[in-house]
């Protein structure tokens, strides 16, 4: 896996970041997806939330979190006073990664190679936006950006610096809507992105 770094036009502006993501092929997941989906917010934006890769919807769409984790994540915002519109969402991965079975396609967790090849497009979005926090939403971007040995579990709903950025930790929409407890994981969810907004 070469990377995305020989397709990534460094220092440039969002729009031009944005249109070279399309033409990325740094990984192998370009070949089977629809389309890159990049981010999308406001740039510069106080607060930048970092998912996993797209999925099924997110894929065909060309749009981050409109599928059933951004549905999760609507509620779970509203519930904790953020606003969507002055968020910027994107993922650790820019393309779907699945296998199919039947007529569907079933999201599968992009591998360590993968993040890597693809942190290059979240470096330079976290440079453009210039976030004052950047929340990891779930183990893929929390270990994108915090590195392969952090562990979650150990520090949701905490505040982390780290080489000069302030991260927010919390767990992945997705893990609440196939939560057996939904109201209990949902509440942890909405209590964790409070926490962290505030600080
Ligand atoms: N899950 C993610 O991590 N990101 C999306 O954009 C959609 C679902
Ligand atoms: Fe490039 Fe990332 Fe897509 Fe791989 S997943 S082809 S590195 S944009």
């Amino acid at each position: 896996v070469a990377g995305a770094a020989q397709f990534v036009p460094e220092g440039k502006s969002w729009a031009a970041l944005h249109a070279a993501s399309k033409g990325c092929r740094g990984c192998d997941l370009f070949q089977d997806a629809t389309q890159t989906v990049f981010g999308e917010g406001p740039v510069p934006a106080r607060l930048m939330m970092v998912g996993e890769c797209p999925g099924d919807r997110e894929d065909t769409d060309g749009h981050v979190f409109v599928g059933p984790a951004g549905r999760l994540l609507d509620k779970a915002f509203e519930a904790a006073g953020v606003d969507r519109s002055k968020t910027y969402l994107t993922n650790a991965v820019k393309h779907f990664r699945f296998t199919e079975r039947g007529k569907r396609r079933i999201h599968q967790t992009p591998r360590r190679g993968e993040v890597v090849a693809c942190f290059p497009w979240l470096r330079e979005e976290i440079r453009v936006v210039q976030p004052r926090i950047v929340v990891v939403l779930g183990a893929v971007a929390a270990k994108a950006v915090l590195g392969p040995s952090f562990k979650l579990t150990e520090h949701r709903g905490e505040v982390l610096e780290h080489e000069g950025l302030r991260v927010g930790v919390t767990v992945h929409p997705s893990s609440v809507v196939r939560a057996e407890n939904f109201t209990e994981a949902f509440d942890a969810f909405v209590a964790d992105l409070k926490a962290v907004q505030k600080s």
